[in-house]
């Protein structure tokens, strides 16, 4: 039997499997404090592979592993969405897709309101999940999950960040993402919190490994 081993990241340049701008805004962030050369997917133009997996790890690791076989490099990618407890954890891995065709998410937010009031449930709990995978072009991957638990509210507030942001108060606190700059959302944010994993487990510097 061979044990797979933890596979850290060596080189200087990295892929980012993502063709949502606000989410390669974060991630390019997140890493600027090791150095690396970021390349984002849509500037390579590579396709967005389609997500048909059923949980965040899943299609984490589908675009993560389709951008690294087709640029022949490392590429990390970020899987993430909106779980609303009073609907089931809806949007869940559908928080894109409930934008529609137009990526309105004004349009997302007050469909998640509407369905949390036809819900009839008082709950109003809610968190962001986020799945990262760094894949590698001989299909090895590193995948780590994150979350920040918090609250819904309506009407939206604030115009920063992207998404959901508007209308999530992250707990023990009383401002939306959309609210606080990007810095304060790395404190707490899901993302932040998988890519804290994926460091200590990848990453030259990280705790670990
Ligand atoms: P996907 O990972 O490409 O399926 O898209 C995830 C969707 O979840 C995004 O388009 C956003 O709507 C939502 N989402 C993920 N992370 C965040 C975040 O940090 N803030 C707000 N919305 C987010």
């Amino acid at each position: 039997m061979t044990v797979e081993t933890i596979r850290r990241l060596s080189g200087t340049t990295l892929l980012v499997a993502s063709h949502n701008p606000g989410k390669v805004r974060e991630i390019r962030e997140l890493l600027a404090p090791f150095g690396m050369e970021i390349v984002a997917a849509a500037e390579l133009g590579l396709p967005e592979p389609e997500e048909t997996g059923t949980t965040f790890v899943a299609n984490a690791e589908l675009k993560a592993l389709a951008a690294a076989r087709a640029a022949g490099m490392p590429a990390l990618s970020d899987d993430s969405g909106f779980c609303v407890d009073a609907l089931g954890g809806d949007p869940g891995v559908y928080s894109a897709r409930w934008a529609g065709p137009g990526k309105d998410f004004g349009i997302a937010m007050a469909k998640v309101w509407e369905a949390v009031q036809a819900s009839g449930s008082a709950d109003r709990g809610a968190r962001f999940a986020c799945a990262l995978s760094l894949a590698w072009p001989d299909g090895h991957t590193e995948t780590v999950e994150g979350e920040v638990h918090g609250t819904v509210v309506w009407p939206p507030r604030g115009g920063r960040g992207f998404g959901y942001d508007p209308m999530f108060v992250p707990a023990g606190h009383d401002r939306t993402f959309g609210e606080v700059d990007s810095e304060w959302k790395h404190s707490v944010s899901h993302r932040a919190d998988a890519f804290a994993k994926l460091v200590a487990r990848c990453f030259d510097g990280g705790r670990d490994g």
